[in-house]
């Protein structure tokens, strides 16, 4: 009985793996009219590759666990949900009414916590107090140049 459920197990999880492969992979994170337009230093950059671009962008680094379902369908999912609701690399499709409102959303996330994701920074590594006033400060500056 044990054996046959196990069996049943292992071949649900051989079939998953072919279901849920759509990747969130551009040849590059498109991201020329959102650095243009709001200046990021080197700083806020590197914060924003680390921690936001792969679900806010058309390109995601993925680890190798990212390709074994059905982590591959949570990852995903996340990535999808978070590129409809903020997409740096759709920045110039954004007219300046939602791209402020964008920032100002940035701020309010970051500082409440909310943003990267609890699963994300569990895997990835939190963000810091620091990187966080750092993110702030710039979007603060960027939604006023608008
Ligand atoms: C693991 C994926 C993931 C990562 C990493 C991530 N986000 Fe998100 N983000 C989401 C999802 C999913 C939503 C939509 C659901 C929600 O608000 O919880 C979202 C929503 C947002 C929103 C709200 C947009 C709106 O107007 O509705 C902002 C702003 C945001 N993220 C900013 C950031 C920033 C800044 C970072 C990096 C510090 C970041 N996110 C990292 C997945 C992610």
């Amino acid at each position: 009985m044990i054996k046959k459920i196990l069996i049943a197990v292992a071949v649900v999880f051989v079939i998953a793996q072919f279901f849920g492969r759509e990747k969130n992979e551009a040849p590059t994170r498109e991201l020329e009219v959102f650095i243009t337009e709001t200046t990021p230093s080197k700083e806020v950059s590197n914060i924003l590759s680390a921690k936001c671009y792969d679900c806010h962008s058309n390109k995601t680094e993925y680890p190798w666990y990212a390709n074994v379902a059905p982590v591959s369908y949570w990852i995903n999912h996340h990535v999808e949900e978070g590129k409809e609701h903020l997409n740096f690399s759709d920045w110039a499709n954004y007219n300046t009414k939602r791209k402020k409102h964008k920032l100002d959303e940035l701020i309010e996330e970051v500082e409440e916590g909310k943003m990267p994701l609890d699963s994300y920074e569990n895997l990835h590594g939190d963000i810091t107090e620091l990187e966080k006033e750092v993110l702030i400060a710039w979007a603060k500056k960027a939604m006023n140049s608008y």
